[in-house]
């Protein structure tokens, strides 16, 4: 499998990309992965090993995360969906299938409303349209003025049992996860907190979609419920809903078969 990594630089630092798969596989739509919080691109580790058979696949740690720069001052779902247009501009990609698992999704609504040029497809994975309420929005500024003296390790001891199935998830993957939380920049963590905390409701804006929509939720999945996410995907013209059994949040890692099938099939 061809793989690289880019460092594009955007206005708000040097994006860490992983590129891979065939550049121009013919009719084959490149697909832009997103992660979620606090994650960085390494979630994606089964769609680069089965996907990028077929579809060219652009896996970014977002700024902060991974091996990218750190977060200069603030930021915001928006900020972030440009960052990402920028890459694509600089790597002459797209327009693409936009893919975002929860933090990603909520970054997704604005990279399609505010770069429409630049999408061809939308997925829409353990995410919600809807903006927090008063205590969700209480709970993130919390985090963001504490993390600092709680540590990312803590963070990750109470994330990783959130993220998963405790019956399904392999000892490899849960590892994985709780090593990236464990590691993501205390300043990423709360800049990242008080942006989603602020973000704005996108439920108007998802029923006026118009290219084709997957929203994949996972069965077990308490942070963004599958019923949850079965309304939402109602309230997007023609949008396809597919259910992952034995799966909490992070669907593409837990139930990686089902997850790639279900985009391949999408995409196809
Ligand atoms: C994520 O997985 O990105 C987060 O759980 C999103 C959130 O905190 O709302």
């Amino acid at each position: 499998m061809k793989q690289r990594t880019h460092k594009i630089k955007t206005a708000g630092g040097m994006m860490n990309v992983v590129d891979c798969g065939p550049d121009a596989l013919e009719g084959a739509t490149p697909i832009l992965l997103v992660h979620g919080f606090p994650l960085d691109h390494s979630m994606w580790t089964h769609q680069i090993e089965y996907l990028s058979q077929n579809f060219r696949l652009l896996c970014p740690d977002l700024l902060g995360c991974g091996r990218s720069d750190p977060i200069d001052g603030a930021t915001s779902m928006r900020l972030i969906a440009d960052e990402l247009a920028e890459v694509l501009d600089q790597l002459k990609v797209g327009p693409v299938a936009y893919c975002g698992l929860s933090m990603g999704g909520y970054v997704g609504w604005q990279f399609c409303k505010h770069h429409r040029s630049h999408v061809s497809h939308l997925i829409a994975s353990n995410t919600r349209a809807t903006a927090d309420d008063d205590i969700v929005q209480r709970g993130r500024r919390m985090m963001a003025k504490t993390i600092s003296s709680t540590g990312s390790k803590e963070l990750a001891n109470n994330m990783v049992e959130k993220l998963f199935l405790s019956t399904e998830a392999s000892k490899k993957e849960i590892e994985m996860v709780h090593a990236t939380i464990a590691s993501t920049r205390l300043e990423t963590i709360a800049e990242h907190q008080l942006a989603m905390a602020a973000r704005p409701d996108m439920s108007d804006f998802i029923s006026s979609i118009d290219f084709p929509t997957l929203v994949i939720a996972g069965e077990g999945d308490d942070i963004t419920p599958a019923d949850e996410m079965r309304t939402m995907a109602h309230a997007i013209p023609n949008a396809r809903f597919h259910c992952i059994a034995r799966s909490g949040h992070l669907t593409p890692l837990e139930q990686s078969d089902d997850f790639n099938r279900a985009v391949e099939q999408f995409l196809n």
